[in-house]
């Protein structure tokens, strides 16, 4: 089979057309190229869509759990087969390099050879009774219908972790993707179709953020929807944390980061520099899981810094399609925000790592750049020293090839700096000592902690999230998932023939409590 992605990417519901006017999708690299115009879709097509879903969910339940696993595991083979041109639509529709790209591909087929086998475990418990003749289990329930509201910064490997497991568990979902990497979603979600999926199961809804809400709140109070799946920022986080919270529902909440790193005394200060210039510049900095500020201990703060430059200042940034570092920012709308958080700059701050500060171009050239900056959204990359506590830059999720750098005295004052922007997402620290780790690990309130490993590079089956203005305790991913795509059912049977009242009816031996032995 080979991936069609067709130029007009519209909402794909089961017996539903829509009709209107479209935005374009643009290439970040090349912005003159429309890689899809997207027709959106308003409040009322989500609402349909969630309807559609709901009828179609009660069949799929039925599906067998192992046999849903078949289908996810020809999903996951569909995504194989199609992974070039599906990690060459990622990069030109975001800008990510090609080699990310492929990552990011490569993170879906691990999910979905993870959730194949989940199909043949689902399991459910066999839990002794106080009461004879009477035997409790447990069973796991799919939750019904689920609206997925994804970023376009992993256009589809961040979906993946919804989707994946929540079809797995027999459940109906809404996917509304991003609509500047409508392109992308439209690709996956046809990859998901061809794989046996029932009609209605999966839709996927492009629209913009008005719509959005408007249509999530409609289909709540319809009843259409029983759990939203969320990843993107703190804010429309807290909106739909408390949208939710209305109709007694838990969303699972992905939301920012200001993911710090600790560089100790005694750690190996190149391996320090090669992850920092990973997490803190890869994807242009725009994951949730980018390294937000340098915390490094003054006794080597010299020497990395040394390093560090060299290092950000050699990178190669450019054409995504070649081998760089980074490419150009998302979108328009994420490069005005990022530029916003440039003005956070201060005369007490010294920037380094490039020849300019801001936008890449004629009059802002970077040494070494690849291709021509003036057809993509490029920017230079800014190590921003001598950041302070009081600083919007070291309390802000910065979404952009940014990195704060300061010094700490002890570990107890750097686990502090850690903490005290108040996200909790992931989190790094550099060092060989056992000890120094263990008190990092219990004094960190991130979500997810790297020993001398980057910010960034999760394994698509270990519990990913955060804590704090990160989210909400949720978890995705691995067996921790399936906690917010199914519910436990309590299941009690009582084959004694008379009613045996829990608590009360419950024989107990008698005991002597009074009993000593003798001295
Ligand atoms: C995100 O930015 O939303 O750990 C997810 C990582 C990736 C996932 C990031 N595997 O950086």
């Amino acid at each position: 089979m080979t991936l069609v992605h067709p130029p007009l990417v519209a909402a794909m519901v089961d017996g539903i057309e829509t009709e209107g006017p479209t935005v374009a999708s643009t290439n970040p690299a090349r912005l003159d190229e429309t890689v899809a115009e997207v027709r959106l879709g308003g409040p009322g097509v989500l609402v349909a869509a969630a309807r559609v879903g709901r009828a179609a969910q009660r069949h799929w339940a039925g599906v067998p759990a192992p046999v849903r696993g078949t289908v996810i595991g020809n999903f996951g083979r569909l995504v194989e087969d199609n992974a070039d041109a599906l990690a060459r639509l990622v990069t030109r529709e975001i800008g990510k390099p090609l080699a990310e790209a492929r990552g990011e591909v490569q993170e879906i087929i691990d999910t979905c050879r993870f959730f194949l086998g989940e199909g043949r475990r689902l399991y459910g418990e066999t839990v002794p009774s106080e009461m004879p003749d009477k035997q409790l289990f447990t069973f796991r329930e799919p939750v019904g219908v689920m609206m997925v509201i994804t970023a376009g910064n992993f256009p589809v490997a961040v979906p993946s972790w919804y989707l994946v497991p929540a079809l797995l568990c027999g459940n109906a979902v809404v996917w509304k993707p991003a609509e500047y990497a409508a392109a992308c979603a439209g690709a996956l979600t046809e990859l998901a179709q061809h794989a046996g999926l029932p009609p209605g199961v999966l839709s996927m809804v492009p629209a913009d953020g008005s719509a959005t809400a408007a249509g999530l709140a409609q289909a709540l109070e319809a009843g259409a929807v029983d759990k939203v799946g969320f990843t993107g920022s703190t804010a429309v986080g807290r909106e739909i944390g408390a949208l939710c919270g209305r109709y007694l529902q838990a969303p699972c909440l992905e939301l920012g980061g200001k993911n710090p790193m600790v560089v100790a005394p005694d750690a190996d200060i190149d391996l320090a520099v090669s992850g920092a210039l990973f997490g803190g510049f890869g994807t242009a900095g725009q994951r949730c899981t980018s390294l937000g500020t340098l915390i490094v201990h003054e006794s080597v703060y010299t020497g990395f810094r040394r390093r560090f430059a060299t290092a950000v200042q050699n990178a190669a940034i450019g054409d995504p399609t070649r081998a760089v570092l980074y490419g150009p920012l998302l979108d328009a709308r994420f490069a005005a925000s990022y530029e916003r958080h440039l003005d956070q700059i201060r005369d007490h701050h010294t920037t380094f790592g490039s020849t300019a500060v801001g936008r890449i171009g004629a009059a802002a050239p970077r040494r070494g750049f690849v291709g021509d900056p003036a057809e993509g959204l490029y920017y230079h990359p800014v190590v921003v020293d001598g950041v302070r506590p009081d600083d919007e830059l070291f309390g802000e999720e910065t979404f952009g090839p940014i990195v704060g750098l300061m010094t700490y005295h002890d570990l107890d004052e750097a686990i502090e700096l850690a903490n005290a922007p108040g996200y909790g997402l992931s989190s790094a620290i550099y060092t060989n000592d056992p000890s120094t780790v263990f008190r990092f690990r219990r004094g960190i309130r991130a979500g997810m902690v790297s020993v001398n490993n980057s910010t960034s590079g999760a394994e698509a089956h270990l519990p990913f999230g955060g804590n704090g203005r990160s989210g909400n305790g949720s978890r995705q991913s691995g067996r921790w998932v399936l906690d917010q795509v199914t519910r436990w059912q309590a299941v009690n049977w009582d084959y004694s023939g008379r009613l045996q009242k829990a608590q009360l009816d419950t024989a107990i031996p008698d005991a002597d409590l009074a009993f000593r032995l003798r001295p």
